[in-house]
């Protein structure tokens, strides 16, 4: 039990990476947070937690609702911050609407930031750690995926910069970039319109079955969450079934 104790914060844990995240930390001994938009998929995975969870639903686009979610997690002093919580929307660039580009910014960028800055006084007292969650698509562009790629680009900007900040108060903030997941996001169905899909599969996993479960993304939490990781800062952890290998 490597997190026995820790209290732990998990966004995106109705579902697919974030509840699985949750579970393993769980079953590591964590006292673990809850919060996800989806507050029936957030009693789902509770009942699936070792430990019973807070649950508190919060929505990412709202940074009050940030703040308030960060609050409730630490209420009793914070160590772990696993920023899960996504959205995915892509399609040919021509028809993508401005209004999608800013929430896809507004979700899974700049609430990211808000939970951190949040978080880190309770961090900072703690020396705790943050894991966010990035993607192949922050690493490579990938066609038809500009806001999303740029917003998971962002979320390694923000990994990395907080971790040159912070590094010195004895804080660890690391991003996982996850390739393709088993999840709801990584099997929804392909946008409308005209697309090339021999743009879009230029990156497929190369090991044989190579697509990740979210159990597999949660193992990476939970190791980079925990004192083994002591020595681990500012880094971006692949796990794609190497897509990104060349
Ligand atoms: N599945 C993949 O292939 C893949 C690959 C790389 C990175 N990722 C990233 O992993 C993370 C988890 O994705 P997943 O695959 O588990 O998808 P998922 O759709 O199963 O889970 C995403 C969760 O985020 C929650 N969420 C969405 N909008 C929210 C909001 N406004 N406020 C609070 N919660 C909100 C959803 O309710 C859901 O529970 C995301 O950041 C995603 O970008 C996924």
């Amino acid at each position: 039990m490597t997190l026995a104790g820790k209290r732990a914060l998990v966004t995106g844990a109705a579902s697919g990476i974030g509840r699985a995240t949750a579970i393993r930390l769980a079953a590591e001994g964590a006292l673990v947070t809850i919060g996800d938009i989806n507050a029936a998929g957030l009693e789902e995975t509770a009942a699936k937690m070792a430990l019973p969870p807070r649950i508190q639903p919060f929505d990412a686009s709202d940074y009050a609702s940030c703040q308030a979610l960060v609050a409730a997690a630490a209420s009793d002093g914070l160590d772990v911050v696993c920023n899960v919580s996504g959205i995915l929307k892509w399609g040919p660039s021509l028809d993508f609407s401005m209004e999608d580009f800013d929430r896809i910014l507004r979700i899974n960028t700049s609430s990211v930031f808000a939970i951190c800055q949040a978080a880190l006084p309770h961090l900072i007292k703690s020396k705790g750690n943050v894991v966010n969650t990035a993607s192949t698509a922050a690493l490579q562009g990938i066609a038809y995926t500009v806001a999303y790629a740029a917003s998971k680009h962002a979320v390694a900007g923000i990994t990395k910069s907080l971790a040159v900040e912070f590094a010195q108060l004895g804080v660890r903030i690391n991003a996982i970039c996850p390739g393709h997941v088993n999840t709801p996001m990584g099997n929804a169905p392909p946008p409308p319109g005209d697309v090339d899909w021999a743009l879009v599969m230029r990156n497929a996993p190369k090991l044989e079955n190579g697509s990740c479960e979210p159990e597999d993304i949660a193992e990476l939490f939970a190791f980079l969450a925990s004192d083994r990781a002591r020595k681990i800062t500012g880094a971006l952890f692949t796990a794609d079934g190497g897509q990104l290998a060349g």
